[in-house]
């Protein structure tokens, strides 16, 4: 199958139906992209596919071939996950980071719809967990991030 990762074509051979985050790590090389629970319940694993925050855990590989999907490796290429990134930076969001990079995808899907996010939309967009509890950070960030 055919699947377009950060602007390049793949054809990976796998089973329909492998979790996209297998084939991201295993087939593609990009670890970025992290393992937490495995059933959608933790957002580690998120990608954006077409600019929508996806836990790529629980998606199978078939269902998204041919679509655009983007991982925390390029994701300052764009205008707003590079302003995401920085915001993250100053605020000193990570702790020991395992759960960033979905945190940071979540939050540039966010943005991307929603410039200006009401705290109820971050409520509602944010739900990746943190057991480090870096929630009030994660909240500062998006905010200087919808405001530059
Ligand atoms: S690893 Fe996908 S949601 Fe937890
Ligand atoms: S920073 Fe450690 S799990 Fe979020």
């Amino acid at each position: 199958m055919q699947l377009t990762v950060n602007g390049t074509s793949h054809e990976v051979d796998v089973d329909p139906d492998t979790p996209l985050l297998w084939v991201i790590r295993e087939e593609l090389g990009l670890t970025g992209t992290k393992y937490g629970c495995g059933i959608a319940q933790c957002g580690a694993c998120t990608v954006l596919v077409n600019g929508v925050a996806t836990r790529s855990c629980v998606t199978p590989a078939e269902s998204v071939a041919g679509q655009s999907i983007s991982t925390i490796e390029t994701v300052e290429e764009t205008e707003t996950g590079r302003r995401v990134v920085e915001a993250w930076v100053e605020n000193q969001v990570p702790q020991c980071g395992y759960c960033q990079s979905g945190q940071v995808l979540a939050a540039t899907a966010l943005l991307t719809e929603t410039p200006q996010p009401t705290d109820e939309d971050i409520e509602y967009a944010m739900t990746n967990l943190c057991r480090c509890g870096t929630y009030n950070k994660i909240r500062a960030a998006v905010r200087d991030a919808s405001e530059a």
